[in-house]
């Protein structure tokens, strides 16, 4: 391992992993309310999207299975009042059922006492969704008090929303808090914590990240925590251009951000030979799915034009210093995935990193964005573990505590 890197030490790992989970709790007739991370993407009235639920599955069937009656909660949206009815989670209900066959009553009220009477009459095997916990004002201000009304409703907490685990919220924090002893993770949180926890402590070398995405000013503090414990940083989507740009090269009309050009400048001083540049990109006249694309060297972008994604030449220079790697993580695209133009170097990347999966490495794939580009280029069953959660992947991954995880039980 590279005498430069001062990797976090195993204490930390364990302090992560050494959570109590559904396992370590007698379910048996007992009234388990589950944060789960329900925010799935609607369309028509419909849940466009499930795999959120279907990740939640193994720790819903597994209480169902050991005679747990259920008392599930999450949000959806960013709602503002109850009043944005498009954030109700009668979809959700629908599609969940579908999935556990079996009903789902679904409630009008997250806390209320019409929600105390029905937890009350539920039985071993019976599954409850409360409305979207942002329609309570007290849900993001972590106020006591509903934490107190949720913790009220049930004999044990799970929480496996991992998604929403980097917020201080009333039913992720405040409620784990307020059950006083019976607070636990659920699976798909398990899952989360072993693999990216692995990456945050431990991890197995040669260790490659691949970072991408708009922009630097979001990620300094990942990348500075990378440099601690990955080998290789490889840099691509727009945020390569500010580094770009930070060594000097004229990047014509592209995204460049000046306010994070000195960081820029600071992390490239500080590692010249771990972060990988681009060497050419593909540029375009205009920021459109059908502007006509070009790979150019990354030291002659015409004046005129943007970059838009990684060229082909990166691509032979990433596949070089994926080579032989036992550990990646990538966070966040190479380039505009979304204009099918300009999706190469994404679509690219992920089948290198399908590849290697096959070859032995431990390929992680962080949330949100480059989550929906390894769906986007069909590859997602392919890689080691694709996480659920966006902004708690990152934190995780900057070394941050997350407060959802931070308040339940430890095992000792
Ligand atoms: C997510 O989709 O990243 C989580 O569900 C958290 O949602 P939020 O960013 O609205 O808190």
């Amino acid at each position: 391992m590279d005498s430069r890197l001062r990797g976090n030490d195993s204490r930390e790992k364990k302090e992560i992993m050494n959570k109590k989970t559904i396992r370590d709790v007698d379910v048996q007739g007992k009234k388990v309310l589950v944060r789960v991370d329900f925010n799935v993407p609607l369309r028509d009235g419909v849940v466009a999207d499930d795999g959120r639920i279907q990740a939640a599955l193994p720790t819903i069937n597994y209480l169902l299975d050991n005679g747990a009656a259920l008392i599930l909660c999450t949000h959806l949206g960013r709602p503002k009042s109850p009043a944005d009815t498009q954030f109700a989670l009668d979809p959700v209900a629908a599609r969940l059922s579908e999935l556990i066959h079996r009903p789902v009553q679904k409630m009008d009220e997250v806390v209320g006492d019409s929600v105390t009477a029905a937890a009350a009459k539920l039985g071993a095997g019976e599954v409850m969704l409360l409305e979207n916990t942002r329609f309570e004002a007290g849900e993001k201000k972590n106020d006591p008090a509903l934490a107190a009304k949720l913790a009220a409703l049930a004999d044990v907490y799970v929480n496996d929303a991992f998604g929403t685990a980097h917020r201080a919220h009333a039913s992720t924090e405040g409620v784990a808090r307020a059950m006083d002893g019976a607070a636990v993770a659920g699976f798909l949180m398990g899952k989360e914590l072993e693999a990216l926890g692995t990456a945050v402590s431990n991890p197995a070398h040669p260790y490659i990240a691949i970072m991408g995405g708009a922009k630097i000013s979001d990620k300094i503090k990942l990348i500075d925590n990378l440099l601690g414990v990955a080998d290789k940083i490889l840099i691509g989507g727009g945020m390569a251009n500010t580094f770009l740009r930070a060594m000097g090269y004229e990047l014509g009309s592209s995204l460049v951000e000046a306010d994070a050009l000195a960081e820029a400048q600071r992390l490239l001083e500080q590692a010249p030979d771990r972060l990988i540049l681009p060497v050419d990109v593909v540029v375009a006249l205009e920021f459109k799915a059908d502007a006509p694309a070009t790979a150019v060297s990354a030291q002659n972008i015409p004046a005129d034009q943007m970059a838009l994604d990684i060229g082909p030449d990166t691509l032979t220079l990433f596949a070089d210093a994926l080579n032989g790697a036992k550990l990646v993580i990538w966070n966040g695209p190479m380039g505009v995935f979304e204009f099918p133009a300009f999706a190469k170097g994404t679509n690219a990347l992920a089948q290198m990193l399908a590849t290697a999966v096959d070859a032995g490495t431990e390929v992680i794939i962080g949330g949100g964005d480059s989550a929906a580009a390894v769906k986007n280029a069909g590859l997602s069953s392919k890689m080691s573990h694709v996480s659920t959660g966006g902004g708690a992947s990152l934190e995780l991954l900057e070394g941050k505590t997350l407060p959802g995880i931070a308040a339940l039980d430890d095992k000792s």
